[in-house]
């Protein structure tokens, strides 16, 4: 299997593209109140990143996605998509976007807490955020994928929750859903060496109770089976010479 390694010049693109995906959810954050419609959000990040940023929302007739932005409420695992539901105050919602500029992609996915949070929402929200981020860590040439499965899968497991295993991250350049498949599961020093100048995303969907999920009938919407909560946080990583650059790293996540 070949993997894409970005040279100097796509590694800036790819810099582009992560900023004006990261800005976009720094962006939304203002919005995501009670009361809002996931339609209306999506709306106000299409016109953003049409009209402010020029450049292109991947997700918006991608495989016939039908928005800008996957909004996955409560029990809603990914791929939720936008419409006429209300947030209320102590829903948590996932909001995933991937914008395309100069023809390179970037991908992020943030948890947002609706009102006055819930203390399970706070919880589950916090410990895959901490996930995510033992993933990012393992990120070094030399080591492997299992590395960062393993480091993602052990925080979780450790707080009582499950890891979906369905959906993974992926690797991103040109093209959006690019090799490698980036388990958030897995065993140390297995799968394929970690290699500088590699780009992929990190992205663990956690659940709080059992790790089945299944999709809806309007086939995109993904749940838990048991209607447990779920989160999921996601980076898109650039492998450097002694370890990683987070992409789309927020201007709050600075000094993590
Ligand atoms: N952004 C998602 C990911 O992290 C994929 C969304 S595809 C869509 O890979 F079609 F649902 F938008
Ligand atoms: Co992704
Ligand atoms: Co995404």
């Amino acid at each position: 299997m070949m993997i894409d390694i970005k040279n100097e010049d796509d590694q800036e693109k790819m810099r582009i593209a992560g900023k004006l995906a990261s800005q976009v959810l720094d962006m939304i954050s203002n919005y995501v109140a009670p009361g809002i419609t996931t339609g209306e959000l999506d709306r106000i990040c299409h016109d953003y990143i049409v009209n402010e940023q020029n450049a292109i929302p991947a997700n918006l007739n991608y495989k016939g996605f039908p928005a800008t932005i996957c909004t996955s409420v409560n029990h809603v695992v990914c791929h939720g998509i936008p419409g006429n539901k209300k947030l209320k105050h102590g829903d948590i919602i996932n909001i995933d976007v991937t914008v395309i500029k100069n023809e390179f992609h970037g991908d992020t996915s943030r948890m947002y807490q609706v009102g006055k949070p819930t203390t399970q929402g706070e919880r589950i929200s916090k410990i895959t955020y901490e996930s995510l981020w033992h993933g990012i860590k393992a990120v070094k040439p030399g080591n492997h994928l299992g590395d960062i499965g393993y480091a993602i899968q052990n925080h979780a497991e450790k707080h009582g929750y499950a890891i979906v295993k369905e959906y993974c991250g992926h690797g991103i350049g040109k093209i959006y859903h690019d090799h490698p498949q980036i388990l958030h599961y897995g065993t140390p020093g297995h799968g394929i060496e970690i290699k500088e100048g590699m780009t992929f995303t990190i992205e663990p969907m956690v659940n709080a109770g059992g790790a089945s999920v299944r999709v809806l009938p309007d086939q995109w919407t993904v749940v838990t089976r048991d209607h447990s909560l779920s989160a999921q946080w996601e980076h898109t990583i650039l492998v450097t010479k002694s370890g990683y650059e987070v992409l789309t790293l927020a201007p709050s996540e600075n000094t993590y």
